[in-house]
């Protein structure tokens, strides 16, 4: 298929009206954790987005759920000694509140182990069934014979194939990142009772997905449904093979039984996504039950969105749209997917403290600060998003504290109280110019918001507030306030004017400053994109201040990374059943052991990629031994091979050789990041092959 090019980011409205009737969901969480603060990522921009939607005077709506289904969930109750409804029901209470602390305002938040949705999902499976998408096929899946189940790959774990790295999954490995089939792990475990895993055949129900080859590449072609990066992914999928998607699992599986199979259950990506519909129709149902129909029917005219973060694309572009094509629904107008959360340049983890669960973070930091950091760097891309401590800290005492929040607390405590609170009547004329700029300032806003570039949006309110700050400032009604107090008064009145503006435009991010501020200017309406331009009645009278918000202090940082940090529950956690091992002794080596690690400097001689390896380069090294060494790194991504040659990098050298599926490696490469962004460490002065580090 040829994609077209030069295909605008931005979504266009379908509908004629004025106001736009939309759907909007984020991904629905696994209901075996906590939210953490990389999850936050997704429903915080999601609910910015909707509340921006709202305040615009469309009727939008924003659904979610937990996603209850499958292994991992089952034997998360069996661990915890819960029925897995149990289970669901306790950590649906978590997430609610965690969600509702955070400001995040769901239409409906419910569960995918619900009656709507296996209705929906046997629905759906029936459609597929009469339209000969749905084919069965016997697989050969590893088994374990103690717990009497399947295992999925992610419950098997052994030594990677590709690299030799020790306790990795079954389908793919953390150290380089190869994926293969857990029939290739070397010495596979169960990872529930340690006990080797055999082969076992069964047959499985699969969706043929290649059938809707056409279909989705027409659903592609259309503008504004997908980031460009992902689109490009998309023509590949599709120009290659479609492989059917096995949509069934033998049981003991938690999940929904599949009508008309003796012990087979839909596995979880099947029904989750129909979570989206089920949360929607058990909303609907309760409040406007023609609703549903307006938004599920096929050809149906209102809008429907979905935010989901990169690792889970291929379900919500290929098998979502798929699925919904096959039952006769309609399909989604776009896919908003996002990058992941580091912590001060890192992945996320729990040895380091990086892994904040929601509930960790509301005990030090206020919500409002990770709202309003997450929209400074949302500008809805694909990019991952960092949260530095530091920038954090500095733009919300910045911009939230020193510049938005100053221009209320600088004019209504004593300036408003000498004033009696009462503001002027209209305003004048740089006033009215300053109001001027404020709305020409909202026009942009509003549509970086539509855009979902919040970075922008939050760009143009801060330009903002500077510029309120600086009308301020230039006046000096602190001055004026004794001799020409009429005068305060016109600065305190023009200045609120756009004040209001502003607020209304920080809504939908920081809803609680917001209404802080409708409180303060004792509104009668809730601030909103439709009442920007009204201005105060003559004689209108503020109340007294109250605070908006405050600085935040370093030291709650270090607080919560220090309360993160719990080695001895992350041994437990990521090795069930493993070795335990000591907490004080835990990463801490001796100088004689660091010493017998030998790191050399080596010099590329030579690089080429290995044919039927993805990510591996083959390297001729010379580390100064007579012989060179043949290294096999997992560095494709980062480095095109003519570009590594004569480069002199930092090397492990007596590392046991690693026999791997395309040779033997004699060295190790060290290198930093992952992916395209990995970097090796290259000598900075003149050093020669061989050269020991110490
Ligand atoms: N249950 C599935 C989604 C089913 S949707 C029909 C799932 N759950 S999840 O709990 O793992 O993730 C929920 C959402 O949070 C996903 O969109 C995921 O990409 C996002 N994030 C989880 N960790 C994240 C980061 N560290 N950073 C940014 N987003 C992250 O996947
Ligand atoms: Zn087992």
């Amino acid at each position: 298929m040829k994609p077209k090019k030069s295909v605008s980011k931005k979504s266009k409205p379908r509908q004629k009206d004025k106001f736009r009737k939309i759907l909007v969901t984020s991904a629905l969480p696994y209901a075996n954790g906590p939210i953490h603060l990389g999850h936050l990522v997704e429903y915080i921009q999601t609910d910015i987005w909707v509340r921006y939607l709202k305040m615009c005077g469309h009727q939008a709506y924003y659904f979610c759920a937990d996603d209850t289904h499958g292994t991992p969930i089952m034997i998360a109750a069996k661990k915890a000694n819960l029925a897995p409804e149990a289970m669901l029901e306790n950590i649906h209470r978590e997430h609610t509140r965690d969600f509702k602390l955070f400001q995040i305002e769901f239409d409906n938040y419910y569960t995918t182990n619900s009656p709507e949705n296996r209705g929906f999902a046997e629905y759906i499976y029936k459609k597929s069934l009469e339209k000969k998408r749905i084919a069965r096929r016997s697989v050969r899946q590893l088994y374990c014979e103690k717990d009497l189940m399947f295992l999925p790959d992610r419950f098997v774990r052994g030594i990677c194939p590709v690299c030799g790295a020790a306790d990795q999954y079954g389908d793919s490995c953390e150290v380089c990142s190869s994926t293969y089939a857990p029939s290739e792990l070397v010495h596979p475990k169960c990872s529930v009772c340690g006990s080797p895993p055999v082969f076992k055949e069964s047959e499985h129900l699969f969706f043929v997905l290649s059938e809707c080859r056409k279909f989705l590449e027409k659903w592609i072609r259309t503008p504004g449904r997908v980031d460009d990066g992902i689109r490009k992914k998309m023509d590949d999928w599709l120009s290659g093979e479609l492989r059917d998607w096995d949509i069934s699992r033998d049981g003991p599986y938690f999940g929904f039984e599949i009508p008309g199979e003796i012990n087979k259950y839909f596995y979880v990506w099947l029904d989750a996504p129909i979570g989206y519909m089920a949360s929607s129709k058990n909303f609907f149902s309760r409040t406007k039950p023609e609703l549903f129909d307006e938004f599920w029917k096929k050809g149906s005219k209102s809008e429907l969105y979905h935010f989901i973060g990169k690792d889970i694309a291929y379900f919500h572009v290929l098998f979502w749209p798929a699925l919904l094509e096959s039952a006769d629904f309609r399909v989604p107008d776009a896919v908003f997917i996002h990058g992941f959360l580091t912590v001060n340049g890192e992945k996320m983890s729990k040895s380091r403290g990086t892994l904040i669960r929601a509930e960790s973070y509301l005990r030090h930091l206020d919500p409002g600060a990770l709202r309003f950091y997450y929209a400074s760097k949302l500008s809805g891309g694909l990019d991952d998003l960092d949260l530095s401590s530091t920038e954090f800290l500095s733009r919300y005492n910045a911009d939230v504290v020193g510049n938005l929040t100053n221009i209320f607390s600088r004019l209504c405590g004593t300036i408003a109280e000498k004033l009696d609170h009462t503001l002027s009547d209209g305003l004048t004329d740089d006033g009215a110019k300053l109001e001027e700029f404020a709305l020409a300032r909202a026009l942009e806003t509003m549509s970086a918001f539509e855009n979902r570039n919040f970075a922008r949006a939050m760009r143009e309110i801060t330009a903002l507030g500077d510029a309120i700050n600086k009308f301020i400032n230039d006046r000096e009604p602190w001055k004026k306030i004794k001799e020409n107090p009429e005068s305060a008064r016109s600065v305190l009145t023009d200045a609120l004017t756009a004040g209001r503006i502003l607020a209304a435009l920080m809504k939908p991010v920081l809803p609680v400053f917001a209404a802080g501020v409708e409180e303060l200017l004792a509104e009668k309406e809730p601030l909103s994109y439709l009442n920007l331009k009204s201005r105060f009645e003559a004689g209108h009278k503020i109340r007294p201040y109250r605070h908006l918000s405050s600085r935040i202090d370093p030291a709650s940082f270090d607080a919560m990374f220090e309360e993160e940090k719990n080695p001895v529950m992350e041994k437990k956690d990521k090795n069930p059943g493993g070795e335990v091992s000591s907490p004080q002794s835990e990463g801490i080596i001796s100088m004689e052991e660091f010493s017998r690690v030998q790191l050399r400097v080596g010099k590329i001689i030579s690089a080429s990629t290995i044919d039927g390896a993805d990510r591996l380069l083959q390297i001729e090294l010379d580390v100064g031994e007579e012989k060179r060494r043949n290294v096999i790194a997992g560095i494709w991504e980062a480095y095109a091979p003519e570009d590594l040659k004569d480069m002199n990098v930092v090397c492990v050298t007596n590392l046991a050789p690693r026999k791997m599926k395309f040779g033997v490696s004699e060295a190790m490469l060290l290198a930093a990041g992952s992916g395209a962004s990995l970097t090796l460490f290259v000598s900075h002065r003149s050093a020669k092959p061989g050269d020991l580090l110490k």
